[in-house]
């Protein structure tokens, strides 16, 4: 009998704990304010923002929106970024991604001071990551660590398969992962004889972004499936990249999406916005 891994309980634990650090901190005079910014209108973007929002407000922090059009040239957003990075009554900073197309990701990414970067994104947070010294780490990948572990799945010496190699999931992943001494093998679209790889997977992490692309046959048994797609169908219905039903009885344990990946890359948001008073 496999079990499902539950994220939304676990995030649920894990902002509990959170609220009472930020109480405790605020009894000492340390109040955090994470200054959030949406630029354009995807409604993806948008749900996630009111999300992070909410989550904000639970633990006890404040956050502070700032909404600006599709049509905002870089330098008006570098502007906010260089403001926000000077205020002290500002901790944490974070863009949304993705930014419209005409703009400049990484020189955005690269304006926040690493100091208030609770996404994880800078290049200064990703080099503290891949050496393994202490930073902000980034929210997805550090979140799917904590589920295992909160779950009792061991990770050290396993064979840990991550599909897709995104700056956000993927690479991060394979270097958190390290750092809990597992085998890692980073898979992509054009690894040729997929399936014979993830087979081989104890651990196996999926984010592709294309729905239900993995089937049980790509599964070993007993294997952790942990399934980090977001994808809505025709109908608008949220589907992750693994076909749930089909995969979830070859596997010991696997996260369900929706509550599963998900709502733990909010409560290590709200994490990091914590490590960015302190
Ligand atoms: N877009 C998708 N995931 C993320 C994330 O973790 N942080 C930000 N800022 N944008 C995202």
């Amino acid at each position: 009998m496999y079990k499902i891994i539950d994220g939304k309980k676990i995030s649920q634990e894990i902002k509990d704990e959170l609220k009472k650090e930020v109480s405790v901190l605020a009894k000492s005079g340390k109040k955090a304010a994470l200054a959030v910014i949406q630029a354009g209108d995807n409604p993806a973007s948008s749900t996630y923002v009111r999300n992070k929002q909410r989550a904000c407000e639970y633990v006890g922090i404040e956050s502070v929106s700032y909404h600006l059009s599709e049509e905002t040239n870089q330098e008006e957003l570098v502007r906010l970024i260089k403001d926000l990075n000077a205020r002290d009554d500002i901790q944490g900073i974070l863009v949304q991604l993705p930014l419209p197309e005409h703009m400049d990701e990484d020189e955005i990414i690269r304006t926040i001071s690493p100091e208030k970067d609770v996404d994880g994104f800078h290049p200064v947070s990703v080099g503290k990551m891949v050496i393994g010294q202490p930073g902000f780490l980034p929210c997805t990948p550090a979140g799917i660590i904590e589920l295992l572990k909160r779950s009792g799945v061991e990770i050290a010496g396993k064979h840990c398969v991550v599909l897709g190699r995104s700056n956000i999931v993927g690479k991060p992943m394979l270097h958190l992962l390290l750092q809990e001494d597992a085998t890692v093998t980073v898979a992509h679209s054009k690894t040729k004889n997929l399936k014979e790889i993830t087979k081989q997977a104890d651990i196996l992490i999926v984010a592709i972004g294309k729905a239900e692309f993995i089937d049980a046959s790509y599964i070993k048994e007993g294997a952790v499936v942990i399934d980090v797609g977001i994808n809505r169908d025709e109908n608008n219905k949220l589907k992750g990249d693994v076909k749930f039903d089909e995969a979830a009885p070859k596997t010991s344990a696997i996260t369900p999406v929706p509550g599963g990946v998900g709502p733990m890359t909010i409560a290590m948001l709200m994490r990091n916005c914590i490590s960015a008073i302190r």
